[in-house]
């Protein structure tokens, strides 16, 4: 009988089988349950010597079983692996694709009215230095936009850069004028609200001509062509005074509520006008940091979430950088 067992027990190919096994031997009616039952009708001598044996029988197939149980179980696991290999070679027909997301749809469209202007493409460091993120845009050390509550510092005194305005001086470093460029890319702030995220996008332009061939003008009718390009034709568009320290004179563009076509509502708090963004001609001090005499130029700089934002109705920013497929999937 316990050849049987050990026999059966090494015989066995599947956990299962394992466990029948066990329970014929040590179940309720189990052989080596009904040997320790029998025992107690043996006396004396006899029994201790029977009892002795019959616990060594026992530990010896408890131990069978438990060595035979972790090979069966390798052995299984070894067996689904292999079963459930992925066939890398197999042609995929699900039809998930991905999309492109909404930030970038945006700016492949701000991009391409721009080059069809003929402007060309520049781009600069993220990392910036105080000169070109502030200094040579005629930002004085004091100014608020230095304020610790909004630029990101590295401890050796550089910026992560707060506007991509630093490429404007960069380009002018680096080339001779006329200039006629754009330069799209990332930018960093420290805020977090519905309208406002640490990272986001900006699009910056620069113009520079010989001194006296370029005008206002030539700044209102590019912007306002490219607002029409951007949100239809039948927006207004106007340009308000303002203030940028890299530019004079200054404005702020706005174009007539693209929801409430300029009646007033919530998005417009009830002005009827949407800022979009900020422009000038550029301001001679610029021109003096990088050493450029006897010319002339504008600049402008919008934020291509801000966009994005009024094109698709989103009201919330940072669901744009949630990842969150439900929503980016609605724009593919
Ligand atoms: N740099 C400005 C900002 O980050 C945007 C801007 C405004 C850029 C006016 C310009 C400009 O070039 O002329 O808010």
């Amino acid at each position: 009988m316990e050849n049987n067992t050990l026999k059966a027990i090494e015989l066995a190919t599947s956990l299962q089988e394992l466990e029948d096994i066990r329970i014929k031997a040590f179940g309720k009616k189990g052989n080596i349950t009904e040997l320790f039952v029998l025992l107690k009708e043996l006396e004396g001598d006899t029994k201790k010597i029977k009892a002795r044996e019959l616990n060594a029988l026992k530990s010896q197939i408890e131990s069978a079983l438990a060595t035979k149980k972790e090979i069966l179980k390798a052995q299984e696991l070894a067996d689904q692996l292999k079963k459930e290999r992925i066939d890398m070679t197999l042609f995929n027909t699900s039809s998930n694709y991905g999309s492109m997301h909404p930030v970038s749809i945006t700016l492949e469209k701000i991009i391409d009215y721009f080059v069809a202007m003929n402007f060309s493409l520049r781009s600069g460091p993220l990392v910036e230095d105080d000169f070109h993120n502030f200094q040579a845009l005629n930002i004085p050390e004091y100014h608020p936009a230095r304020d610790m509550q909004d630029t990101f510092y590295f401890n050796d005194g550089k910026v992560l850069r707060t506007h991509t305005s630093p490429v404007q001086i960069r380009t002018m470093e680096q080339e001779s004028f006329p200039i006629r460029m754009i330069c799209p890319g990332a930018v960093f702030r420290r805020d977090y609200d519905l309208t406002h995220t640490p990272m986001f996008h900006q699009v910056e332009g620069l113009v520079v001509e010989e001194k006296g061939k370029i005008s206002f003008s030539h700044l209102k009718f590019i912007l306002e062509d490219f607002l029409h390009y951007m949100f239809g034709g039948d927006i207004s568009v106007r340009f308000r005074s303002s203030f940028f320290p890299f530019t004079e004179p200054s404005a702020e563009v706005d174009i007539s509520c693209i929801f409430c076509k300029g009646n007033g509502c919530r998005v417009c708090s009830h002005t009827g006008w949407l800022e979009v963004l900020g422009c000038g001609i550029v301001d001679r001090n610029v021109f003096a940091a990088v050493h450029y005499e006897n010319v002339s130029g504008y600049a402008f700089g919008m934020g291509v979430e801000r966009f994005a934002m009024l094109i698709h109705a989103v009201s919330d920013l940072r669901s744009f950088f949630e990842s969150d497929l439900r929503i980016l999937e609605q724009f593919s």
